[in-house]
């Protein structure tokens, strides 16, 4: 694999596309300052020949990045603007969105609640559970997926003191998708400037879709024709055509109501292709494709079993048959670890949560 110049990150403390865009919004959308401006894009030669191209979210900023970076921009300016004080979400043991709510959520002064259910168990689900303790966050435990909504609850009542803010799974409810509506129209900026082509396809890993309701209107704002290609890595209970009606429905009302004029949601659900073929036996459990798309792109891209690996297997399958397309992958996995020195373990692990880091819990029904 070769690799193309990259294109200029943008400097720190640039203001998100989006207000660039529609300067009215400054004054509409609460937000907190976490990335370091427009991430790169850079093309890639596979050995076969084939180029496509990436966008480097996993540099969203300077510390840990990933495709939740720019989600929590918007999450944490609304829980500052209603006065919260505590932050409460969800996720799966390893959870990049629950992380990086600990990290930036305690960063900006929040208590944080994690509430976590099991998922296979390697070392990158350990490493980010143990960092989410480090870094201050309350940690609960769910024995099953269908137990959160239950647990979180509990979560809230229990810290109702706090007016705690819920976010929901992976940061997508419709303020955290303004975060990539904001990317669509930064990747727009990039065309212009000639970074790069009209993308055909953006391929990514899509979970609870934010990032890709979000840019899908971002593009339809910017009047790019590019489709997007999401690789469905979880449950169909979650990852499913009618939730992404409901968030692109919510995060196009947040616009109407700014009065910016959009496509109507049934357009904006066709530029999306809901692919269901990456997954495997399971969320987060390794494929081959996946572990042959890591390697294949090992010099270049650190790619994670659950989500990008995957992810990255189906956009290389769909390369290669369609190679004079202009292909986008991107990349949405912090390239970082998150630096945790300073920070204090402030309780010590719920049992459950040691028995299950032990390995002695009981595994996963690999078909939820
Ligand atoms: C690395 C990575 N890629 C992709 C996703 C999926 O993003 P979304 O939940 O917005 O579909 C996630 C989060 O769940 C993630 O951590």
């Amino acid at each position: 694999v070769t690799v193309g110049t990259e294109s200029p990150g943008g400097p720190a403390g640039s203001e998100p596309a989006l207000f660039r865009r529609f300067p009215a919004l400054r004054e509409r959308l609460a937000r907190v300052e976490l990335g370091a401006g427009p991430t790169p894009v850079q093309p890639l030669t596979l050995p076969g020949g084939e180029r496509f191209w990436v966008k480097r979210d996993d540099r969203s900023a300077p510390g840990y990045g990933g495709n939740k970076v720019r989600k929590l921009e918007f999450l944490l300016g609304e829980a500052r603007r209603i006065g919260a004080r505590r932050l409460i979400t969800v996720g799966a043991a390893g959870s990049h969105h629950a992380l990086a709510t600990a990290l930036y959520g305690r960063h900006a002064g929040f208590e944080v609640t994690l509430v976590l259910f099991p998922q296979p168990l390697t070392p990158h689900v350990r490493e980010v559970l143990l960092a989410d303790q480090a870094l201050g966050a309350e940690l609960r435990w769910a024995r099953r997926m269908e137990a959160i909504p239950g647990a979180a609850l509990l979560a809230r009542l229990s810290h109702r003191r706090d007016r705690p803010m819920m976010i929901p799974a992976g940061g997508s409810s419709p303020i955290g998708s303004l975060g990539y509506v904001s990317a669509g129209l930064e990747l727009a900026e990039q065309v212009v400037a000639g970074d790069l082509p009209v993308p055909h396809v953006i391929h990514l890993a899509a979970g609870t879709m934010g990032t890709a309701a979000g840019l899908a209107i971002g593009l339809a704002l910017a009047d790019l024709p590019t489709r997007i290609h999401a690789i469905r890595i979880a449950s169909r209970l979650v990852t499913n055509e009618r939730n992404l009606h409901r968030l692109v429905v919510g995060t196009s009302g947040i616009l109407a109501a700014a009065g910016i004029p959009l496509p109507t949601p049934g357009a904006l659900l066709d530029r999306i292709e809901l692919s269901h073929g990456a997954i495997g036996a399971g969320y987060g459990q390794p494929t081959a494709e996946g572990r042959a798309a890591a390697a294949t792109l090992r010099d270049h891209l650190a790619l994670d079993a659950t989500y990008t690996a995957k992810a990255a297997g189906a956009a290389l399958q769909r390369i290669a048959s369609a190679r004079e397309e202009c292909h986008l992958f991107w990349h949405t996995l912090s390239e970082a670890e998150p630096e945790i020195s300073g920070a204090a373990p402030r309780d010590e692990l719920p049992r459950a949560l040691r028995r299950y880091l032990s390995g002695d819990d009981i595994p996963l029904d690999p078909s939820v």
